[in-house]
């Protein structure tokens, strides 16, 4: 049985003020458990006082990003072991933002895979297609280009401790979400390219799906047999969204 995530990818947005706000409404209205596992992704600045707000609570903290270095002269970075420090616990890598607007190619995907892994941070490794890519029919082609990139460099044991999150590009802040079936369609793939090289991994391991998930559209997804949370971005700035969403998946 794959216990459902929800995530929330914060991208950049809030204020100090804001996220504290809608850290305390998440602790307040996840009071008395839920069946799923909650996970927040605020940017960096935000992760002290939400390791503070998140102390007595099961929400769980991550991180946008992370170095593929664990120390040294990166100017900007900030790497696995400092996350640590202010107990996140997962760290999404590769998303599509990431890919587009700062070139982070395959190979950096897959050596920052392999840093989360070796700081025992869990890795949420995003996959994608663009529009394009998806209407040229080349979308099972991108996402085994993807996975293979990061199979091949930390190996198929690494991903017994990550997550895979399916984010057409797409369908990300446009309001387009993809419907169950594509989704349930991709992430099939998704299992079926892990299982050829490890049939349990396949099994276990959890595959979001992302791309302008809403309180009204995540039961539907949620239902399909190989969707087992969400990445969720714009509804995640909201309380009332979120939880609704975190509800959709029990
Ligand atoms: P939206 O939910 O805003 O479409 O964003 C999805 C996403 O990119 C989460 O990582």
């Amino acid at each position: 049985m794959r216990k459902p995530l929800v995530a929330g990818n914060w991208k950049m947005n809030g204020t100090r003020e804001s996220a504290a706000e809608l850290l305390r409404a998440l602790v307040q209205g996840l009071e008395d458990g839920a069946t799923a596992e909650v996970l927040v992704c605020p940017p960096f600045v935000h992760l002290a006082d939400a390791q503070r707000l998140l102390r007595e609570s099961d929400i769980r903290l991550g991180a946008q990003s992370l170095c593929a270095e664990d120390a040294g002269a990166f100017t900007g970075e900030i790497s696995g072991a400092m996350l640590r420090d202010y107990d996140c616990s997962y760290v999404i890598v590769g998303h599509s933002e990431r890919r587009s607007l700062y070139h982070e190619d395959d190979a950096l995907v897959a050596r920052k895979f392999m840093a989360a892994i070796r700081n025992e941070l869990v890795p949420v490794l995003c996959v994608g297609e663009t529009l394009e890519e998806r209407e040229s029919g080349t979308t099972v082609e991108v996402i085994r280009r993807q996975l293979t990139a990061v199979l091949n460099a930390a190996g198929i044991d690494a991903f017994a401790n990550a997550v895979i999150a399916y984010e057409p590009v797409w369908a990300i802040g446009t309001g387009r979400t993809a419907s169950p079936d594509q989704a349930q369609e991709v992430h099939r793939e998704i299992r079926d390219i892990l299982a050829a090289e490890n049939v349990t991994i396949a099994d276990s391991i959890r595959l979001l799906y992302g791309g302008s998930v809403k309180a009204s559209n995540a039961a539907e997804l949620f239902a399909m047999p190989d969707i087992d949370g969400g990445l969720i971005g714009g509804a995640s700035l909201e309380a009332e969204q979120f939880l609704s969403i975190v509800r959709a998946a029990e």
